[in-house]
């Protein structure tokens, strides 16, 4: 049990209400997707417009800010995760306007720190006046004395692979990450039995991910329908109701 929460389950609840209610030092390894912060009022092209098409907004930004996931984090939160990890030991993805931030937070902690980046091969097409939407960051925070694992395989800091529209195409989730990229870090970064959290698990990739590696997990999304895709995915079912055994376990195209 962790507190009045139990491993090896997600729950349809907000992350800054919940994690209040974990005991300190009970998470080896956190890995979070937590929402970009965007501007997604005015685009990149300074237009203003009602309308997404005609402001420039693309598609997956419209669909961001309609789920409300344009608004980054808070320190607070932040500092709740401080307290419940045993030791800083953390991977969080971001975009441009919050390495400022996460880097600003953690380096009172003088953490051991990297940025690894998913260059993306294939990205979609960007409106006048902007530069092609085809890097997302990833920042590693370590507190001295937590090691490193993993193997030449696994400790990538560059990973080049086209857009996973596959993964987006089964479990209807606009920012899915590749499962095989939260392996590696939960490989990395983790022992078999240690407990891995994600307070913004989305489609359940970094459940997944946990359980296919033997390590304890729990997870928190607000929304209940990626809630009920993220446990119907960790039970090996599709957001179209087949069995994804196979896709999940299929090893992805990484090119390195
Ligand atoms: C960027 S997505 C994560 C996607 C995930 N990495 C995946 O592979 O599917 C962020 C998720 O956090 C959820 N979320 C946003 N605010 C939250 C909160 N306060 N508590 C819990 N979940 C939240 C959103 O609904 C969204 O599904």
């Amino acid at each position: 049990m962790l507190g009045k929460y139990c491993y090896n389950k997600i729950y349809n609840e907000d992350s800054y209400k919940a994690i209040k209610q974990l005991p300190d030092n009970c998470i080896d390894l956190i890995v979070i997707d937590p929402p970009y912060k965007l501007n997604v009022n005015t685009c990149e092209n300074g237009l203003k417009s009602s309308n997404p098409v005609t402001r420039g907004m693309s598609q997956t930004q419209h669909e961001l800010k309609k789920k409300n996931l344009h608004v980054g984090i808070d320190d607070e939160l932040l500092t709740e995760m401080v307290r419940v990890m045993k030791k800083i030991n953390i991977y969080i993805w971001c975009n441009k306007r919050q390495l400022k931030q996460y880097f600003d937070f953690f380096e009172k902690y003088e953490c051991n720190f990297e940025l690894l980046v998913w260059c993306k091969t294939n990205p979609t097409p960007a409106t006048n006046n902007t530069f092609l939407p085809d890097i997302e960051y990833c920042f590693y925070f370590r507190e001295k004395g937590v090691k490193l694992r993993g193997s030449y395989d696994t400790k990538h800091k560059f990973y080049i692979r086209k857009t996973n529209q596959e993964e987006k195409a089964l479990y209807l989730h606009p920012t899915i990450k590749p499962l095989q990229f939260i392996k590696n870090f939960i490989i990395n970064s983790s022992d078999v039995g240690n407990v891995v959290a994600d307070f913004f698990i989305g489609s359940g990739t970094t459940a997944v991910a946990s359980k296919e590696l033997h390590r304890n997990y729990i997870g928190f999304e607000i929304d209940p329908e990626y809630y009920k895709i993220a446990v119907d995915r960790i039970n090996g079912i599709t957001a179209g109701g087949q069995t994804s055994i196979f896709t999940d376990f299929e090893q992805e195209e990484v090119i390195l």
